[in-house]
């Protein structure tokens, strides 16, 4: 299988376009959507996604789901497909759970993914933001620490070069997820996470905010948390506090 790409300038967002061009797809591929610029750029929890021009990766690949494929892991694909990419540059990146790439602690990438139905069909978006060339000046917008990999080593990089690099990447990936899903990539993903057991968090999910400690991350990339009752709690969904 081959991936086909097609490429914006400038977008609201990579994810919106796939999702109102349905007819641009055929049930059988896999298409990446990329652009220079998102002028909507969205990340997780409604939050802004900056999306200056020629700066970063901006990316979104899409399929309609089969019926055997188990997608609840397809965002720590996409973030330990990000890591490869990265670590090909002498960058030794962490996973923070569930999606977000830290350099340094700083986050330099982040995923986003949804799914449409379309009659029986799920159609299934899977956006990916990744900081490349980002200089200070772009990255003081954002109100969370965050980096570029120009911002960690000096260096420009060629964007082209990198899609295709994560082009090729998500499809080895993907070709293995499809047939034996999340746990052969489970060991590669605990290596890379950016926790270790004991160290204090707090945690929210749909309920609210938890304290405790990190404990563990399952082989169906569930997160256990330690509670200071003694209690582990394990969740499949919400977000981290450092
Ligand atoms: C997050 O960590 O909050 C998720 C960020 C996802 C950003 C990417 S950039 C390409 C795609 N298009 C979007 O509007 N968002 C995702």
């Amino acid at each position: 299988m081959q991936i086909r790409r097609i490429h914006f300038e400038t977008i609201d967002s990579t994810n919106n376009w796939p999702k109102r061009n349905l007819n641009a797809f055929s049930i059988d591929e896999i298409v990446l959507i990329t652009a220079d610029e998102q002028t909507l750029g969205r990340g997780r929890y409604q939050n802004r996604w900056e999306s200056p021009p020629k700066q970063n990766i901006y990316a979104s690949f899409c399929f309609f789901e089969t019926a055997h494929l188990n997608l609840g892991n397809l965002p720590k694909l996409l973030s330990i497909t990000a890591v490869q990419m990265i670590e090909k540059l002498g960058f030794s990146p962490k996973i923070k759970w569930p999606n977000d790439v830290l350099i340094s602690g700083k986050k330099v990438s982040g995923c986003l993914c949804e799914g449409v139905f379309v009659e029986r069909n799920k159609f299934i978006v899977a956006g990916i933001g990744i900081n490349i060339n980002m200089p200070s000046e772009s990255l003081q917008k954002i109100n969370k620490p965050a980096t570029s990999l120009y911002i960690e080593s000096g260096k420009k990089y060629d964007i082209e070069e990198l899609v295709r690099t994560l082009q090729n990447q998500f499809l080895c990936n993907f070709t293995s997820f499809s047939s034996d899903g999340f746990k052969p990539f489970w060991p590669r993903y605990i290596e890379k996470l950016y926790h270790q057991q004991g160290v204090k968090m707090s945690f929210r999910d749909h309920e609210k905010l938890w304290e405790g400690s990190f404990h563990s991350i399952l082989s169906d990339g569930s997160l256990n948390m330690l509670l200071p009752n003694g209690q582990l709690k394990n969740f499949y969904s919400g977000e981290i506090f450092l």
